[in-house]
């Protein structure tokens, strides 16, 4: 099991600096600092960040309705509990409040603030799991899973639900993990994921956001907008596609305001059945 990344106030921690531009109350000054850096090359990181959250439960929900999934697995979940705005958890519950929500995050921070805010959740289990999506083994057979609270209730032989929500831009190697999950999960299963681009932004706009990370000793990997299309080889890409995450919805009729100062796009995509095995058609796929 990896690790993690360890308690320390005087670095930034990605999951605080995301909490701030969300408008939550988990962050230090180090973290605000990075914050305040990204928002002077990139004034509107605060409302793309909020309508990332936005899309991660919108489309979440929208998976578990339309393909009768009942279990997620949220990887890099973030600190939500004090951000004014539906998390994941809430959007899929809205919708079927039967379904298991399982939480992930590498950073103890997260872990951390998910038991003070909220103690109770999860009875035995925890709010949080420690889950690092590069080693998808501390996520999959994480032993939190096996408790007793959870019994009957997660089952890998059958579809579920994946959120890689504004987290695979912290990762090398993006298209490691999506061949991970294409091993581990049944066909049926969606992937939700949303990552930063440098499509259509100004170099200098780029070069700004990944140096206000990197003087907050974090990082930040942003990519074309094809090599994150190219993330779904292998996946069947649900409509719209590959679109900014104010734009994402099935029906198309989910439309807010696209900025030229920093853009994340999302996209939804259903692991299809193994060549030569049986072919399960869904009227949701895009054609
Ligand atoms: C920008 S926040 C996104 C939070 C949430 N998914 C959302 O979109 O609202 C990125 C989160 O991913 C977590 N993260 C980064 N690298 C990770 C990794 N290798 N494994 C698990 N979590 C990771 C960070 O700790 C942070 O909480």
């Amino acid at each position: 099991m990896t690790p993690g990344l360890a308690l320390d106030f005087t670095q930034a921690s990605r999951a605080r600096v995301y909490n701030f531009f969300l408008g939550g109350k988990s962050w230090t000054e180090v973290d605000r600092e990075t914050a305040q850096a990204v928002i002077r090359t990139s004034p509107d990181a605060p409302a793309v960040a909020r309508e990332n959250f936005k899309f991660a439960g919108r489309a979440a929900a929208w998976a578990v309705a339309e393909f009768g999934i009942r279990q997620v697995f949220d990887i890099g979940v973030g600190i939500v509990d004090d951000v004014p705005l539906d998390s994941v958890e809430t959007c899929v519950h809205h919708v079927n409040p039967d379904a298991m929500v399982l939480a992930f995050d590498h950073d103890e921070v997260v872990l951390t603030h998910a038991r003070a805010l909220r103690p109770g959740y999860g009875a035995g289990f925890g709010g949080v799991l420690r889950g690092d999506v590069t080693d998808l083994d501390t996520i999959f057979d994480n032993p939190g899973l096996r408790h007793p609270d959870l019994a009957g209730r997660i089952d890998l032989s059958r579809p579920a639900v994946v959120v890689l929500a504004a987290v695979l831009h912290f990762v090398d190697d993006p298209a490691a993990v999506m061949a991970g999950l294409r091993e581990r999960l049944a066909p049926g299963s969606v992937v939700v994921l949303s990552h930063a681009t440098s499509s259509h932004i100004g170099e200098d706009r780029v070069g700004g956001m990944t140096a206000a990370y990197e003087r907050g000793s974090s990082s930040i990997i942003f990519r074309e907008e094809e090599a994150i299309a190219a993330l779904a080889d292998g996946w069947d890409l649900l409509p719209p596609g590959l679109t900014d995450v104010q734009l994402w919805s099935p029906d198309g009729t989910y439309q807010q305001e696209v900025y030229e100062t920093v853009r994340v796009v999302g996209m939804a995509a259903v692991l299809p059945q193994a060549p030569g095995s049986e072919e399960v058609p869904h009227a949701a796929l895009a054609s």
